[in-house]
């Protein structure tokens, strides 16, 4: 067989997925396993979104849609981003795809190629990093820390730029009025947590005027609304930007699922209260688990001011030993806390940070406990090695 091409020779698959992938194998053999990898809201759709799903397909809303998506969607977006964010996009300069990742990666795309760098502050998600390597460009990785609150300080974002750089990918909350100074850079705003949060409104970077018209905004409806199998994102940006992003969806996934985007247009115009409700419980999961794991010896952790990680550090444990190996990493950690504690987590060596472990507290509370008190064991019986 021939070679694969140096482009899918050259990608790392999601590690997320991965130790999810061998959480369901081990619950498949017999394991009792608490899978907390994922990201995925545990509750269902709000019920006026199932049924506007269940209202397109008896009406027959069965064929391709425009490929931006339908203008009554586009239109719902646009008022859900004055709404929400205060930012003012017709519905010419937005584009529904399918999920926020997807409106990711054909931002990428048609923003960056061979020969430019795409400057990701972390830790981070990895798919950005692939995805910039897919569109032929190098990520280049800006590290932030827990004790600065992963902020990304003005200073150190100047000293990352190089003329090289077309796009910054911003997902933390940050002011990067610093690019006033910096014209050709993009910014790529990823917006998904925005209606999960734990703190007052956080301005996006399109409000700032010295920057707004280089900035594309995504969102989607995964998180928010409990749609992840769904498939529903979104971006708006300059006119320019999106036309690109139209033709490069055009020849690759053509349009987001039709039956998904007249539920989606029920989830933006609808009633919120789910949502707020939604963002309500993992508040209290938050600060249970947090509470909980800071309690444990040996873990550090604080509470996030958005979406529904834990990323507890675990360094203070790297150099106990396990059956005779020690535990160096986070991924020596997590693969012990899977194969003895049945608690599946994933490293931070996957977000570009090897000192902390994700723990996904979109779970039931029964879950969350369990996991925790596994955790907590498990941790105890390392440091009694
Ligand atoms: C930071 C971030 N952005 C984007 C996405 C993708 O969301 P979607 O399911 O809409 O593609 C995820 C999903 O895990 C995410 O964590």
């Amino acid at each position: 067989m021939s070679a694969l091409s140096s482009r899918a020779a050259g990608i790392e698959p999601s590690r997320t997925i991965a130790m999810n992938q061998r959480a369901r194998e081990l619950k498949a053999a017999g394991r009792d396993i608490v899978d907390l990898t994922v990201g995925e809201p545990d509750f269902h759709p709000p019920a006026h979104v199932r049924e506007a799903a269940t209202r397109a397909i008896a009406e027959g809303a069965d064929r391709y849609t425009p490929v931006a998506g339908e203008i009554v969607l586009r239109e719902a977006v646009s008022r859900k981003l004055l709404r929400d964010s205060g930012l003012s996009y017709p519905a010419a300069q937005i584009l529904a795809s399918c999920g926020a990742k997807s409106a990711l990666s054909n931002a990428l795309l048609a923003l960056a190629g061979p020969g430019d760098e795409v400057l990701i502050p972390t830790p981070a998600w990895l798919s950005y990093a692939e995805m910039a390597k897919l569109a032929g460009a190098v990520p280049v990785f800006e590290q932030t820390t827990a004790a600065d609150g992963y902020k990304l300080r003005p200073e150190r974002l100047a000293a990352a730029l190089t003329t090289r750089t077309r796009v910054l990918i911003l997902c933390t909350p940050s002011n990067p009025t610093v690019l006033a100074r910096f014209p050709d850079v993009w910014i790529l705003s990823d917006e998904v947590y925005e209606r999960i949060r734990y703190v007052p409104e956080v301005p996006s970077p399109a409000s700032i005027p010295a920057i707004a018209d280089r900035v594309i905004v995504v969102g989607g409806l995964s998180k928010s609304h409990a749609l992840t199998g769904w498939r529903l994102g979104f971006l708006a940006g300059p006119k320019a930007v999106v036309d690109a992003c139209v033709a490069i969806q055009g020849q690759t996934t053509t349009c987001a699922s039709s039956i998904t985007q007249r539920a989606g247009i029920a989830a933006l115009d609808g009633d919120q209260a789910p949502v707020a409700a939604m963002a309500a419980a993992f508040r209290v999961r938050r600060d249970r688990a947090s509470a909980r794991l800071a309690a444990v010896p040996g873990l550090r952790v604080s509470a996030p001011d958005g979406a529904f990680y834990l990323f507890p550090d675990v360094s203070a444990l790297f150099g106990s030993e396990w059956r005779g190996v020690r535990i160096e990493g986070s991924d020596d950690f997590c693969l012990y806390l899977l194969e003895e504690a049945g608690v599946a987590l994933v490293p931070g060596s996957a977000f570009g940070d090897d000192a902390c472990v994700r723990m996904s507290f979109a779970a039931s509370d029964a879950a969350i406990d369990l996991a925790l008190d596994r955790i907590e064991a498990a941790v105890l019986a390392l440091g009694n090695h």
